[in-house]
């Protein structure tokens, strides 16, 4: 049986990158109305050409609400939910007080079904549609969320995270467990429903020159999977790398000897690069990941979205829960924007918009399937009430147009801004 639906309400889709030549709110247009059927948008316009698109589809009015693709957060850690906001440490401290005690309970499956479902319900109530996950290097964290995911029919990326050095022994696997168990999780899950897998190195820190070796191979073997990893996020942790791999040119080398550069690679951080790293990631057509509320939380630094956008690098937007202090993409929207204001590049609105959803669903080379909303897309969907507190209200009473009304909710908003989504054309 078919399911229809036609949403009304102030329809956002971009019809190209707002970062592109010309001005970035004319990178974004405006329908009255967006037809759902099977999950899928049927198409955008005046609701009577939607009437006419679905004649038997109910009716759901928003009025003035913001109707946009669902929020896409390109790296988080789920497994980080319970210790998010933890205070005073700066990278590698960070990870030895709070986040591997924490992740060595997710050998434990009811513990890791627990938390997955926790961050999915978390996540969903604050908009977002899509995650790309690191889990633990526990198999049972892999299947916890993309099961938690899967009975959600949410489209998901996520995988097992590799560590065989410099983490505590219950927190290490080896070059070929690591390769075994990442490889019988990819032929578990990738490409099942709306699963996708991404082999996992944590980062170079925490893997042996071996381990490198064996997951490159197993990328290799499986191209079509993505690669997710982290680079250049502290000045310390780059001057461990050097000490770690005195023969690598930068820390980018430590990836690319080992066939761990790609296009289909995601790198969160990214923010004190050196020339050659940049021009090999742009040359490669790798994402890099940008995560504001973790760089200015964990201390990192201030990302050079400005400089990299106009070198042409395909840059997603992510939480980095939790060592990121959000799980919304509103609030890291409003720490990107400060992030460029520290840096004097402010982004418009629409850029914000943009890297919550079609920056972050290129970067998992997902742009054809979410991101947007466009006829043939799937209907994944997030409601804004652009005046959802009295503070805001009161602001959006005063805009001279949307894109002020819309600054002030991602300034501004949190859960309450998000009034309905819709995950594979069903609301949730
Ligand atoms: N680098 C290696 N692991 C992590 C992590 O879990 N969080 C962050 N922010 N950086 C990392
Ligand atoms: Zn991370």
């Amino acid at each position: 049986m078919s399911t229809e639906t036609i949403l009304k309400g102030q329809v956002l889709s971009f019809s190209r990158s707002p970062f592109d030549e010309g001005a970035p709110q004319d990178a974004a247009q405006l329908s009255e109305a967006v037809a759902i059927r099977d999950g899928l948008v049927a198409g955008t316009g005046s609701l009577d050409d939607m009437r006419a698109l679905l004649p038997r589809a109910p009716l759901v009015d928003h009025s003035d609400k913001l109707i946009l693709a669902g929020f896409v957060d390109a790296h988080v850690h789920y497994p980080q939910t319970a210790i998010i906001a933890s205070w005073g440490k700066r990278l590698i401290d960070w990870l030895n007080a709070y986040t591997f005690p924490e992740e060595m309970r997710f050998g434990d499956r009811a513990y890791a079904d627990e938390l997955a479902n926790r961050y999915l319900d978390l996540t969903t109530a604050n908009g977002t549609t899509t995650v790309c996950s690191f889990c633990t290097i526990h198999p049972e964290s892999v299947d916890a969320i993309f099961a938690a995911a899967q009975a959600r029919g949410q489209r998901i990326v996520a995988g097992k995270t590799c560590m065989d050095r410099n983490a505590p022994e219950a927190l290490r696997d080896t070059p070929q467990s690591a390769y075994d168990d990442s490889e019988a999780l990819i032929t578990r899950w990738h490409g099942v429903d709306r699963l996708g897998y991404a082999i996992t190195p944590r980062f170079s820190p925490t893997s042996t020159p071996e381990q490198l070796q064996a997951i490159g191979a197993l990328w290799a073997k499986h191209p079509d999977c993505l690669m997710q990893t982290h680079l250049s996020e502290q000045l310390d942790e780059i001057a461990w790398v050097k000490t770690l791999f005195p023969q690598a040119r930068d820390y980018l080398d430590t990836y690319e000897e080992f066939g761990l550069l790609g296009a289909r690679g995601l790198y969160g951080h990214a923010i004190h690069l050196e020339e050659r790293e940049r021009h090999r990631l742009r040359e490669f057509g790798a994402a890099l990941v940008h995560c504001p509320t973790s760089n200015t939380f964990i201390g990192s630094g201030l990302f050079d979205m400005a400089g990299l956008m106009a070198e042409g690098h395909r840059i997603g937007l992510a939480s980095d829960t939790g060592g990121g202090s959000s799980f919304s993409m509103l609030r890291t929207m409003a720490a990107a924007y400060e992030v460029g204001q520290l840096r004097g590049t402010p982004l418009h609105a629409a850029q914000l918009l943009w890297l919550a959803t079609q920056g972050s669903a290129a970067a998992l080379r997902l742009e054809h399937k979410i991101g947007n909303i466009a006829a043939g897309m799937e209907a994944d969907l997030v409601v804004l009430d652009l005046a959802s507190t009295p503070a805001i209200a009161q602001r959006t009473e005063r805009a001279a147009d949307l894109w002020e009304a819309v600054f002030a909710t991602i300034m501004m908003g949190d859960d309450r801004a998000v009034a309905e989504v819709w995950i594979g054309g069903r609301a949730v």
